[in-house]
C-alpha cells in the first residue's frame, strides 16, 4: 500500500511551426503520399530549427502549464525528462530545463527509454510522490528525432517529427477522484539493435568514417519492429487492465504512442475498442516518439475529449526494446 496517491495536476506541449508534408517528403527521397497515408496514417510532421534544442522545445510546453497559473515553477521538487534527443550527451537536457525554468536545486535528470520514455518517467515520479518524498513533478517527453534523421532513407525519414509534451503530477487529495492507478513498464535488450543510433557513443566514438557513413542518424527495421510493437503494446494493455479487474470496456480513453496507426488499431482492436475511444493526431505530427504520448494527451484536454474522471490507458512502446502502460482517472 502507497502511502499517497498521485495524479496529473496539469498537461501540456508544443510543436515547431515548420511544417513537412509528404508532399514535401516526395521531393527529397522516392516516396509518395499515398505510401505514406496508407502504410503509416501520417500526413505531415514539424520540424525544428537549428536554433530550438530539445530543451527549449520542452520549456515551452513546460511555460504553459505554469501559465494557467495554478501550478508554479517554485512548487516543481523533481524533473524528469525522458528524451532519446538531448541537447547535450551531458549535461542532461532536465538540468538545461531546470536553469531555463530559473528555480532553486532540485533533483533533476534524463531517461532514455525511446518512444516509451513518458511512460517510464510517470513510473518514476509516481514512486517519488506515493512515499511522500515529493509533493510535484514535472515529468516531460521532448524529442527532435528529425535532428538524427537520415534524410536518403525513405523507410526512416518520412516517420518522424518533433515535439514535446509535459506534466505535472502532484499528490492527490483525500477523496479526489483523479489518480494514476498503475504503470506497468517492460523491456527486452535482446532487440536493441532493430532500433538505434550506431554511432557517437562509447561504442562507436565520432570519427569522420562515422558521419560519412550516416551513423549519427536512426537505424531500424521496421518491419520486425512492427510485429513485436502490436504484440507488446497489445500485452502492456492487457496486462494492467486485468490486473486491476477492468477490461478494454471500461475504458473513456486509449491514448497510445503515435508511431504507425496500423500499430495503434491493432492494439484498439486487441482490447475490443470503438476507434471514437482512441486518441489519433498521426496525422499531423508523425511519430515524436517520447513527446507523443503527452502531446495527444495534452490535446485531448485542451479540446474537451478528455474530462476529469474519464478512465484513460496510456499505451507505449519504442527503442530498447521498451513497452509499458499506465491506467489513470484523470
Ligand atoms: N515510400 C515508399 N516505399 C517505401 C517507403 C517509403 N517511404 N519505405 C519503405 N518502402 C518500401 C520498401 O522499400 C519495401 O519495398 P520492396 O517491397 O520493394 O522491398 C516496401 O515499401 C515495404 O517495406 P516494409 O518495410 O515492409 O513496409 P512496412 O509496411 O513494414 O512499413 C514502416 C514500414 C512504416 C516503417 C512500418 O514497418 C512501421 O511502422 N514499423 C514500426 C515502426 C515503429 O513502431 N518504430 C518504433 C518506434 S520509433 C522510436 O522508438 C524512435
Amino acid at each position: 500500500m502507497s502511502d499517497y496517491k498521485v495524479k496529473f495536476a496539469g498537461i501540456s506541449m508544443a510543436v515547431p511551426e515548420k511544417v513537412l508534408t509528404n508532399a514535401d517528403l516526395e521531393k527529397i527521397v522516392d516516396t509518395s503520399d499515398e505510401w505514406i497515408r496508407t502504410r503509416t496514417g501520417m500526413v505531415e510532421r514539424r520540424i525544428s530549427d537549428k536554433e530550438t534544442p530539445s530543451s527549449e522545445l520542452a520549456f515551452r510546453a513546460v511555460e504553459k502549464i505554469f501559465k494557467k497559473g495554478k501550478i508554479k515553477p517554485k512548487d516543481i521538487e523533481l524533473i524528469i525528462v525522458a528524451t532519446v534527443t538531448p541537447d547535450y550527451v551531458f549535461p542532461s537536457t532536465a538540468c538545461i530545463l531546470q536553469k531555463k525554468m530559473g528555480i532553486h536545486p532540485i533533483p533533476a535528470f534524463d531517461i532514455s527509454a525511446g518512444c516509451s520514455g513518458f511512460i517510464y518517467g510517470v513510473t518514476i515520479a509516481k514512486q517519488f510522490i506515493e512515499n511522500g518524498i515529493y509533493k510535484t513533478a514535472l515529468v516531460v517527453g521532448v524529442e527532435e528525432l528529425t535532428k538524427i534523421t537520415n534524410w536518403t532513407d525513405r523507410g526512416t525519414c518520412v516517420l518522424f517529427g518533433d515535439g514535446a509534451g509535459a506534466a505535472v503530477l502532484t499528490r492527490a487529495n483525500k477523496g479526489e477522484i483523479s489518480e494514476v492507478i498503475d504503470t506497468y513498464i517492460s523491456s527486452e535488450g535482446k532487440y536493441g539493435d532493430l532500433l538505434n543510433m550506431p554511432a557517437g557513443g562509447s561504442k562507436m566514438p565520432a570519427s569522420q568514417e562515422t558521419v560519412k557513413k550516416n551513423l549519427h542518424t536512426v537505424f531500424m527495421n521496421g518491419n520486425k519492429i512492427f510485429k513485436i510493437a502490436v504484440k507488446s503494446m497489445g500485452d502492456a494493455a492487457t496486462i494492467i487492465l486485468e490486473r486491476n479487474g477492468l477490461s478494454g470496456n471500461d475504458l473513456n480513453w486509449l491514448i497510445t504512442h503515435q508511431a504507425n496507426l496500423r500499430i495503434i488499431d491493432a492494439t484498439a482492436r486487441r482490447l475490443k475498442l470503438s476507434p471514437q475511444k482512441v486518441i489519433v493526431n498521426i496525422e499531423k505530427y508523425g511519430n515524436t516518439s517520447a513527446a507523443s504520448i503527452p502531446i495527444a494527451f495534452a490535446e485531448a484536454v485542451e479540446d474537451g475529449r478528455i474530462r476529469r474522471g474519464d478512465l484513460v490507458l496510456l499505451d507505449a512502446f519504442g527503442a530498447g526494446l521498451t513497452w509499458g502502460s499506465v491506467l489513470l482517472r484523470y
